[in-house]
């Protein structure tokens, strides 16, 4: 083996570890936040993936089944996927309080999609691909299990180039086992790579309170107060230096993550 694949292979592990470590501390509260009130974003991935009601879809990295709850009673058969067991739990409890039968879950890795070739007409996934080391390799498993004229469909968010490393900086700090966030060229670049044909593009604001973003993540000691400082400082030099247009309204610190929805056709 060579010595940079080793590297790799040692950072890959080193970071499930950290991914098991935040996800199933999250995934209770991350259910609380995401999975009981609306959200437009669901709607705008329904209608770019547009599954027909004959249609089978796979749900990469369904954390607590807020994907694949949305998309079940839109498609005949759906099939949930993370690597984390609590976040699996909290998608049987979704599943069961909404009484949805055509839904399965399965654990495994975005990297090794446990199905055949062309098993599903419809592969989705969202808030994953800032988590991936290698989101090439993820996009590329997409596509392997895709049938072919079937659609792949990523959200995700996107920061634009001059803020992109700030992003990523206080978003390490806030969720250590978040990776790269990619921008919107970045992410059609990887279509690109992986032979998809971009069939829709669509922005999104995904409108959060700074103190409830932390309240649901698991920063290390002393980092929740270094992000607050960065907004505290990035608010009163009136900037967006970390690029979801901080600001304060009605006493608290608001958020607007821009989200990219990215819809390819499989060739
Ligand atoms: C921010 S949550 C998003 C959950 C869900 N997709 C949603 O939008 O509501 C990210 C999820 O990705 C999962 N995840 C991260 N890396 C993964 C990998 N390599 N394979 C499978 N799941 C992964 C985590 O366990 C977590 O449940």
């Amino acid at each position: 083996m060579l010595q940079n694949d080793k590297i790799k292979l040692m950072n890959t592990a080193q970071h499930d570890v950290e991914i098991h470590d935040q996800f199933t501390r999250q995934a209770e509260p991350f259910l609380e936040r995401h999975g009981r009130g609306k959200d437009a974003l669901l709607g705008l991935m329904a209608e770019c993936a547009a599954p027909r009601p004959t249609d089978t879809l796979l749900d990469v990295a369904c954390g607590p089944g807020i994907i694949s709850c949305f998309f079940a009673p839109l498609a005949a058969r759906v099939t949930g996927l993370d690597m984390v067991p609590a976040m699996l739990e909290q998608a049987r409890r979704l599943q069961a309080e909404k009484q949805l039968p055509n839904i399965e879950w399965k654990l495994g890795q975005s990297t090794e999609l446990p199905f055949a070739d062309e098993t599903f007409d419809c592969v989705v996934t969202r808030f994953s691909f800032h988590h991936y080391m290698d989101p090439q390799a993820a996009l590329r498993e997409m596509r392997r299990v895709c049938e072919s004229g079937g659609t792949v469909l990523v959200a995700d968010v996107a920061p634009r180039r001059e803020v992109q490393d700030r992003f990523n900086h206080w978003e390490i700090l806030r969720d250590p086992s978040h990776t790269c966030a990619l921008t919107l060229a970045e992410m059609k670049a990887l279509g690109e790579g992986a032979g998809l044909e971009l069939r829709r593009q669509e922005n999104f604001s995904f409108v959060m309170e700074l103190e409830d973003l932390l309240a649901g993540s698991f920063p290390k000691p002393g980092d929740g107060d270094r992000i607050r400082a960065l907004f505290a400082e990035d608010i009163a030099a009136g900037r967006d230096s970390l690029g979801v247009a901080a600001r304060r309204e009605e006493g608290v610190i608001r958020l607007t993550y821009p989200v990219a929805v990215l819809a390819w056709r499989k060739p």
